[in-house]
């Protein structure tokens, strides 16, 4: 039986690259979206994942949509937290709406998709989960207050799981990608695309593809004692 893989956010972007590595890989994936319907049909057309909607900054829609997904595929046992956006503002201009919006899909939507599941994997002792952070949660951005608190607050989520769930087997990692050439990137004005990958000293923005690879390594059976780590993948832009 193939082990059952939840991507939230998974049919597009970075978490679409993943859905589909760890199918190739394998695993039967469930793919998560917020509301984009024509996106995440195609997804499945071209992919023949499966696609469910759910706010991942509602606990109960979260438990309900995480109890089809079992129903219909079985126990996940594979969590990749991936659905995330951007409320960009500087400090002075940042509204409490955007501030509230980040914190709730970023930092609160993981916590609403691993508690529901935890249990389970505590009772089968297996479990792998991978957050998706960034690079700005480990060194802050202009005008990210909002998404960088809840990027390095994912790897505090991270590391506290991976202390919690070592003995059942469960680990717990977390990637920070540098910038990624994805509609959520891409909606950056152009010029200051340029900037920041003129700060890249790799001299391009990373392939969706190049962080679903991280994630299909930390999620392997066979990498258990990879527990509490940070991957960063960010063409060489900084070092924690
Ligand atoms: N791109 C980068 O350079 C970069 C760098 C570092 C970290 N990251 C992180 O990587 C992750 C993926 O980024 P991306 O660039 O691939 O984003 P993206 O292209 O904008 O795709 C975001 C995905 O998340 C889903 N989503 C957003 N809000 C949601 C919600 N409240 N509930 C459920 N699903 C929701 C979207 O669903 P719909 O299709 O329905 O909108 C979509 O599938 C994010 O956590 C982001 O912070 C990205």
């Amino acid at each position: 039986m193939s082990r059952v893989a939840l991507v939230t956010g998974g049919s597009r972007g970075i978490g679409a690259a993943i859905s589909k590595e760890l199918k190739a890989k394998g695993y039967t994936v469930a793919a998560t979206y917020a509301g984009n319907e024509e996106a995440a049909n195609a997804f499945t057309a071209e992919t023949g994942i499966k696609t469910y909607k759910w706010n991942v900054a509602d606990y109960d829609s979260s438990k309900a949509g995480i109890a089809q997904v079992e129903a219909d595929l079985g126990p996940v046992e594979v969590i990749v937290a991936n659905a995330g956006i951007t409320r960009d503002a500087p400090f002075h201009k940042m509204t409490p709406d955007q501030w509230k919006e980040v914190i709730d899909t970023n930092l609160t939507g993981v916590f609403n998709t691993i508690h529901p599941i935890w249990p389970g994997m505590r009772e089968r002792k297996f479990g792998r989960i991978v957050v998706i952070s960034s690079i700005n949660g480990q060194k802050g951005q202009f005008a990210q207050v909002n998404y960088a608190a809840t990027k390095a607050g994912d790897l505090g989520i991270v590391k506290s799981l991976a202390h919690e769930g070592a003995r059942a087997n469960i680990t717990a990692n977390a990637i920070c990608p540098g910038y990624i050439g994805t509609d959520m990137v891409m909606a950056v004005p152009e010029k200051v695309r340029e900037s920041i990958i003129a700060q890249i000293p790799t001299g391009r923005l990373g392939e969706p593809e190049e962080i679903a690879r991280a994630v299909s390594f930390l999620v392997a059976d066979d990498a258990g004692f990879i527990n509490g780590s940070t991957i960063s993948a960010n063409g060489a832009q900084f070092f924690v």
